[in-house]
């Protein structure tokens, strides 16, 4: 049998913990499998003194994640700490530049520095490997890496962060508020004490521009993406969604259109009969729509320390698995110096079918007005209703709620200016932008 494939792991909270423990308790099938035995001698974390729950007596413990990058006799380093910059960025930099192998599950650092560690990476004959920081468990990396090769991809979307899921399924069948579902995902574990980050989407856009990059075969645009959050989804709109038969999830979609690539995170009405509709609680979904293969949606844990420890056990045994000297898979697809520049296609020009729920004061008229000012401007509908009442002079404000055929963001929006002026509107408009499986 081949030497033991020796791996350094900084970072050892939820996902670095399960892995330990996994490396231990699968040692014997590991080393059948991938023909080598996997031995964790090296690791660290802030704190040296909290008991993990696993044996790391036989590991040499540095004081921190350069120095083990660095200085440690290791064929892998493992980054499982998150963030975006320093320890994470540096650790993982002299790492490669030693020509050092790098598994990782952060999307934080490869969405802010993939290209340039991949170009490190390229140059100095080492791995990068980071399929559990896109949609935790589920395989995408490698289906887009390697699967797809030879693929034009035209879309892929998918639900990629599992608190905004969980809440968004939450409100719809307990009839809870966005607030008190926030709270409770808090206190089961799923949502950190400072939710912006996922409520917002940010996550959602950091796992997108990995997919973008992949698919594409463009470099990392982070910082270019349309970003709307679920903190303004209430559960009228959630009613809503449902009696016109849709349901709300937060999707990241990155698309190939005539102008460039659209990326976009925003909350998304999808068909109750679709299987990414169906996708509950903190599950995550990824849908990649190609001209060879076809759809192919993929189901699967998006997070949790054993799924996401799965996913970075694959990457180390493709890794213990390979040969000597043998061509290297580059970490986003193909060389970096073969990736295209990105270029972004404006929101304003984005197709689709667009729900929008108006609240306006009870004139009459209002109805006609609101249907003149969608023909203006060129927007044909599919349904307009009134969610409530009839319409009466002098009573509350009330609902009104439309759905686009497919039309233009840009016409939408000059619709809803158009709708402002008439006076009659009470609030902002909630608008939410229709997603079609490639089948429906
Ligand atoms: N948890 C998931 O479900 C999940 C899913 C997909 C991807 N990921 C990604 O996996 C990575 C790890 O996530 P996690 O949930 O395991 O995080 P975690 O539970 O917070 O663990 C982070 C670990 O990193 C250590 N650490 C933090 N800052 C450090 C520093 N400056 N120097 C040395 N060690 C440091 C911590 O040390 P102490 O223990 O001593 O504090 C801890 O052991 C992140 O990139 C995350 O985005 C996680």
């Amino acid at each position: 049998m081949a030497d033991a494939l020796k791996i350094g792991i900084a970072g050892l909270g939820t996902v670095g913990a399960s892995l330990v423990r996994i490396l231990q308790d699968r040692h014997e099938m590991l080393a059948t499998t991938c023909g080598r035995a996997i031995e964790t001698t090296a690791v660290t974390a802030r704190d040296r003194n909290r008991d993990r729950g696993v044996d790391l007596s036989k590991a040499t413990w540095f004081e921190d994640a350069v120095s083990l990058a660095r200085d440690a006799d290791i064929d892998v380093f493992v980054e499982l700490m998150g963030g975006s910059g320093d320890p994470a960025y540096s650790a993982v930099k002299a790492a490669l530049e030693r020509g050092i192998h790098v598994v990782t599950a952060n999307k934080a650092l490869l969405a802010a520095h993939g290209i340039e560690l991949a170009k490190i990476a390229e140059e100095k004959g080492a791995l990068l490997n980071y399929e559990a920081a896109v949609a935790g468990g589920i395989p995408v990396i490698k289906a887009l890496r390697e699967s797809m090769t030879g693929n034009t991809i035209s879309r892929v979307y998918g639900i990629m962060n599992g608190t905004c899921n969980y809440i968004l399924t939450k409100m719809e069948k307990e009839e809870l508020s966005f607030e008190a579902c926030l709270k409770e995902a808090q206190r089961l574990g799923y949502a950190e004490a400072d939710p912006a980050f996922d409520i917002e989407g940010n996550d959602t856009a950091h796992k997108l521009s990995i997919l973008t990059s992949l698919s594409f075969g463009t470099a990392i645009a982070a910082d270019d993406i349309y970003l709307e959050g679920i903190t303004n989804i209430s559960i009228d709109d959630i009613h809503a969604a449902a009696d016109l038969g849709y349901r709300i999830k937060l999707l990241g979609v990155a698309q190939r259109t005539d102008s460039g690539i659209e990326q976009r995170v925003h909350p998304t009405m999808v068909p109750y009969d679709s299987v990414i509709a169906q996708v509950d609680g903190v599950t995550n979904a990824v849908a990649i729509e190609s001209d060879i293969l076809g759809e192919l949606l993929m189901v699967g844990p998006g997070a949790g320390g054993n799924a996401t420890a799965s996913a970075v056990l694959g990457d180390i045994a493709d890794i213990a698995k390979s040969r000597p000297g043998a061509q290297h898979v580059p970490a986003f697809g193909r060389p970096t110096n073969a990736l295209l520049p990105y270029k972004r296609a404006q929101i304003q020009s984005h197709e689709g079918g667009y729900f929008i729920r108006l609240k306006v004061v009870d004139r009459t008229g209002v109805f006609a007005s609101i249907a003149t000012r969608m023909a203006d401007n060129g927007i044909s509908l599919e349904s307009i209703m009134q969610h409530s009442k009839q319409l009466m002079e002098g009573g509350e404000p009330q609902t009104i709620i439309l759905v686009t055929h497919a039309t233009s963001e840009h016409s939408v929006r000059d619709a809803i200016k158009a709708i402002k002026g008439e006076g009659y509107l009470v609030g902002e408009p909630q608008v939410i932008r229709i997603e079609r499986p490639k089948a429906n």
